[in-house]
């Protein structure tokens, strides 16, 4: 007789069914942690290149040499963004493990993807460092720097479509199609918004709303055109956002949820023109990007059900 056969029909079938509900609470907690953590992660990792840190600790993976390097504010930025960095892969590698001892369906794929790619952003964090990457010159540097947090982008929302696909009630016709456009267009817009970051465009048009006093300026270079594609892209989603909440108003119709992307990407549009007011102002500048990741998540979190259809492993265990 087939030994699973033999298990599910023996006494030890509840032991077995609590052991796997646990361990699937569990794989639950730690895909919630590793969002949290990469979160955190992208926002500390704002901070750092902000305060101009990126390159405090000249070598890796440890700093001067040591795990407790001379206290100096920057160095300590570096530091605390790397320790970070470790705890998050740890976490991450620690979910992935979870998976495939729980689950079979496509969380665990999207969480194995998650640490494939974390992977590949550790090699590519110490090759920044190794190769000197910030001293490069164009679009290679621009390219090699982006490319981490392009990772660190792709890695939090594919643990929040994990996440979702993991939770129970949540079916693939409750939620609207249009937060899969939305979400669409911010992610393209957050990958432009990385752009304008690392490829220094941030004060390429220095005024606001107009740009060097024109509504549509000649663009000169590189700099000026992908912070006007940014600035037209917040736009579009604006308009998107605000005409999406009339109709939920109107219509009665999962206000909550609107009113909510309206609020976050008001609030990222107003922090991204203070960056320009205040000619680079830090504060905002952590904001924009915290809010810029917050709203992104916020929408993959909203499409998730639709995106994944909900294809789970969950009930073949219940
Ligand atoms: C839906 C609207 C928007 C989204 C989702 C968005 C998202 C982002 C993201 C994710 C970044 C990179 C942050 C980082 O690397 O930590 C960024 C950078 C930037 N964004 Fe936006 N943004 C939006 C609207 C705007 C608007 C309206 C402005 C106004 C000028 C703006 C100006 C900037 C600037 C100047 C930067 C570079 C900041 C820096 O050097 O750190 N953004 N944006």
């Amino acid at each position: 007789m087939c030994p699973l056969y033999f298990l599910i029909n023996s006494r030890l079938a509840p032991a077995l069914l609590a052991t796997l509900n646990l361990a699937f609470d569990m794989l639950r907690i730690f895909i919630g942690l590793s969002i949290a953590f990469t979160y955190t992660l992208m926002v500390m990792g704002n901070v750092v290149t902000t305060t101009g840190s990126g390159l405090a600790c000249p070598d890796w993976p440890l700093c001067y040499g040591t795990v407790i390097p001379p206290f100096e504010l920057q160095i300590w930025f570096e530091w605390s963004h790397r320790l970070l960095g470790g705890t998050t892969g740890i976490l991450i590698l620690s979910t992935t493990i979870i998976a495939w001892l729980t689950v079979r369906g496509l969380e665990r794929t999207l969480i194995t993807t998650a640490l494939g790619l974390l992977g590949l952003g550790a090699v590519f964090g110490g090759v920044i460092v190794l190769i000197e990457a910030p001293l490069l010159e164009g679009a290679l540097h621009v390219g090699i720097i982006s490319f981490h947090i392009v990772l660190s982008t792709i890695i939090f929302t594919l643990m929040i479509f994990a996440f979702r696909v993991t939770q129970k009630g949540v079916e693939y016709s409750s939620e609207e199609r249009t937060y899969v456009y939305l979400f669409a267009i911010v992610f393209i817009q957050v990958i432009i918004g990385i752009f304008v970051r690392y490829g220094q465009a941030s004060l390429a048009c220095p005024d606001f709303p107009l740009c060097r006093g024109e509504i549509l300026p000649t663009l000169i270079d590189g700099k000026v055109a992908i912070h006007v594609i940014h600035r037209a892209m917040a736009l579009l989603i604006f308009t998107l956002v605000t005409g999406y909440m009339i109709f939920a108003i109107k219509a009665k119709y999962n206000v909550r949820n609107a009113v909510i992307t309206f609020i976050l990407v008001l609030l990222q549009a107003t922090f991204g023109a203070n960056i320009v007011w205040s000619g680079m102002f830090l504060p905002y500048i952590v904001l924009h990007g915290a809010t810029g990741f917050l709203t992104l998540g916020w929408l993959a979190y909203r499409s998730a059900p639709i995106i994944t259809r909900k294809q789970t492993s969950f009930p073949s265990y219940m």
